[in-house]
């Protein structure tokens, strides 16, 4: 398995191209399923989870065509020719339930292989069965896979998410394109990929309003064409490389990035008493003393402070001078980056979901173990900040979420290098 080597690197400065969302694709992409015309989705990220959802994909029917810029994509389902979303597909990537809406619509049947948990929690998936249910799918759950038939199509209906998820959000916005009558999602997700993911319906044909609130209506349609669509940028990637010129003291500009999109993170680095400043291309973060101020930080669905962004954050806050709080509170298991941050000489501590970080702390460089997709990026962050070298191991999880992580770095001046391990 690969492995990065990261030195001590400070006053990084120079730009960071932003890349399209990860999580916009991959509820972007299955919309081709609703349709028989061509999807063409443009400012493509290369990422593995990406090409995990082109092979599943595929193996429905769909046509795949990478363009030789490699980030624009063509989707064609003339024909769907399975509605199976094996499990040895859904287990490596559990944004494959984002299949089951659109089968459902446009097929009215649907066998997908329930993702089972992850590193970070159980991650259930019953509020995207509860909401294709209302919608008057008919769901039997056995040998670890939900089959689901709609055979005489979907119906409209109002449905309440007991909590706001921004998976159940999206199956249930394309499966209610398809369906009878109108459709209301109340306490639904308002995430940027949302607003994507019915950007690019809209262009469609679809009937959409209200998205960006808690309240999605959606009049449904008898069928949708096909579309082109450029990505919205990857926030998550923008918050994390934001946090390269906090941390290291420098000044960097993130080509792309939008305020709008992380308002809340922002707000959080400006009361750390980082320079956050929009720019005609996108965002400058600079930083030219050590002296970062503690704050306290709580993880809620947007516009608050986005979880995915919990982990890097932690970094900066180690560097803070005093106590800093942050409280997980989307998910059950997101803080396995802490005792891999302590060992690099941070000092914090967990007591029932919210982390205790005490700075500033020195950093050590050590040997490292990713745990999770953001979790691998925190450590890199630290590297970059700790003395010596930081070897970083199951670089796996950083490839599914950040495409050429070492150029980006290295281009604005940081020591990191990939090792190539058989
Ligand atoms: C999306 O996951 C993102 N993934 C996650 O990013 C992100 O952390 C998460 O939203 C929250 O913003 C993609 O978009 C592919 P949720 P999702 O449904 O949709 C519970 C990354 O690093 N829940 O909003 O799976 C769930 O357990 C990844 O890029 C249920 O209980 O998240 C969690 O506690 C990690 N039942 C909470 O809701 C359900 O049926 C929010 O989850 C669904 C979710």
């Amino acid at each position: 398995m690969d492995q990065i080597v990261v030195q001590e690197s400070r006053a990084l400065q120079g730009s960071i191209p932003i890349a399209g969302a990860k999580n916009a694709c991959l509820a972007l992409m299955p919309l081709s399923l609703l349709t028989e015309e061509p999807l063409i989705l443009t400012n493509i990220p290369r990422l593995s989870d990406i090409l995990t959802m082109e092979v599943l994909l595929e193996s429905l029917g769909t046509q795949v065509t990478r363009y030789n810029d490699q980030a624009t994509i063509s989707l064609s389902s003339r024909r769907i020719s399975k509605h199976l979303a094996h499990y040895d597909i859904v287990r490596k990537m559990r944004a494959s339930i984002l299949v089951l809406g659109p089968l459902l619509a446009r097929a009215g049947q649907a066998i997908v292989s329930l993702p089972g948990g992850c590193a970070i929690g159980a991650r259930p998936v019953d509020l995207h069965l509860a909401v294709l249910e209302a919608l008057g799918a008919r769901l039997d759950l056995q040998d670890g896979y939900v089959r689901a038939t709609a055979s005489r199509g979907l119906i409209g209906e109002t449905f309440t998410f007991p909590i706001i998820s921004v998976g159940a959000t999206a199956n249930a916005v394309m499966a209610a394109t398809l369906a009878k009558g109108t459709t209301v999602l109340k306490n639904a997700a308002q995430e940027p990929e949302i607003l994507d993911l019915v950007a690019c319906l809209k262009a469609m044909g679809a009937q959409i309003t209200g998205e960006g609130t808690r309240t999605i209506v959606i009049e449904g349609v008898d069928s949708l064409s096909g579309a082109r669509h450029e990505v919205v940028a990857d926030r998550i990637e923008l918050g994390t490389y934001m946090l390269v010129p906090a941390i290291t003291q420098g000044s960097v500009e993130l080509i792309g990035g939008r305020r709008n999109l992380l308002a809340d993170f922002c707000r959080k680095l400006e009361e750390a008493d980082v320079l956050v400043t929009e720019t005609p291309r996108g965002i400058t973060v600079s930083k030219e003393d050590e002296r970062i101020k503690p704050v306290d930080v709580t993880t809620a669905p947007f516009p608050g402070f986005p979880t995915d962004l919990q982990a890097q954050m932690m970094v900066l806050l180690c560097r803070a001078t005093g106590v800093s709080r942050i409280e997980e509170k989307i998910f059950e298991n997101r803080f396995m980056h802490v005792p891999e941050l302590v060992r690099m000489g941070a000092e914090i501590s967990i007591h029932g979901g919210v982390a205790k970080v005490t700075g500033p702390a020195k950093l050590r460089g050590a040997p490292v173990m990713a745990t999770d997709l953001r979790a691998s990026m925190s450590l890199i962050l630290a590297g970059l900040v700790a003395q010596g070298e930081t070897i970083v191991n199951r670089v796996y999880h950083l490839d599914r979420g950040y495409e050429q992580v070492e150029q980006k770095l290295r281009g604005v001046g940081a020591k990191i290098m990939r090792i190539r391990n058989k």
